[in-house]
């Protein structure tokens, strides 16, 4: 099975993942040689630190190996098509992980692939395992039970974060999650009937009754420097003014809108959820490779 998007993906698998991931962080010493003579091919036509170091990390945790071809030196060079290099590197790779900044791009080359792929971004479409990640950040911090009227709110680049596209499928399962744009988003785009718009301005105003909020930065290698660029500062005052149960999320890398003196807030999970990062993917892995009963 491959993981190209949130849409796609059984509940039963969410449930089976998440009791995964709780495992593998409490007993990641039973894991070590879960992966022993697996590989995992590393393949990323776009900038990337955490999503592409975690599959790394996660694949040596699992006792695997990760190749992690230099694509300026491979045979693209000699124009090869990239439907060819998947083709080929599928004969090497047990799992292959992709991004790409073009949209469409990661379903398409998993076509041509012998082995599952991983969509670790395609433009500003999906990210399926940041979703993943951030969706088990929220079950492991937040303090309702299974998000008991909870007020979560997007603010930043809503037009073009593929973080939070991911993220909207999966938690629309949730239907007691209130949810509030804080910013310009295309409404054709939300898998919900109910939810509310704010303007940037008034962020200041709803953070006192924010359970959960989730930041992103302006995406702006996606669009022109300065057009939709958003505002919104996350100051220390601002995030006193939130119940002392609420988190801050983001899912990295931040600019200015998230401000470094936030990092020692007690409500910032986002170094959290950079380690549930890790857990979840080796979980992701361990089932996609390891769990032979559910295949
Ligand atoms: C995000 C991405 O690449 O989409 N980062 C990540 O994978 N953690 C968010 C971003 O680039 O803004």
């Amino acid at each position: 099975m491959h993981i190209l998007s949130t849409k796609d993906l059984p509940d039963s698998y969410l449930d089976r993942l998440y009791g995964r991931t709780l495992d593998i962080e409490k007993y990641s010493y039973r894991y070590t040689d879960a992966l022993k003579g697996k590989v995992l091919a590393n393949l990323f036509f776009e900038e990337s630190t955490r999503t592409r170091i975690s599959f790394e990390t996660a694949m040596y945790r699992l006792g695997g190996q990760v190749l992690s071809p230099n694509i300026k030196d491979s045979s693209l060079v000699k124009g090869e098509s990239i439907e060819n290099m998947i083709k080929t590197i599928s004969q090497y790779a047990d799992v292959i992980v992709i991004r790409h900044p073009v949209e469409g791009m990661v379903s398409k080359l998993a076509k041509h692939s012998d082995v599952p792929v991983i969509n670790a971004g395609d433009g500003a479409n999906e990210h399926p395992t940041q979703a993943l990640l951030d969706l088990h950040t929220m079950l492991k911090f937040n303090q309702k039970e299974l998000f008991e009227r909870t007020n979560l709110m997007f603010t930043g680049d809503l037009l073009y974060s593929r973080t939070i596209r991911s993220l909207l499928y999966l938690i629309k399962r949730y239907t007691d999650i209130r949810v509030c744009f804080a910013n310009d988003i295309e409404e054709k785009n939300i898998p919900f009937s109910e939810y509310f718009i704010a303007d940037e301005k008034s962020i200041p105003e709803f953070l006192s009754a924010t359970d959960i909020l989730y930041m992103t930065r302006n995406q702006k290698e996606r669009h022109i420097e300065g057009k939709n660029d958003t505002k919104f500062i996350l100051t220390s005052e601002l995030a006193d003014t939130m119940p002392d149960h609420a988190i801050i999320m983001h899912p990295l890398p931040c600019n200015d809108e998230l401000p470094e003196e936030i990092n020692n807030n007690p409500r910032a999970k986002y170094f959290e959820q950079v380690k549930n990062g890790l857990w979840t993917r080796m979980a992701i892995l361990w089932l996609m490779l390891r769990d032979y009963d559910n295949k």
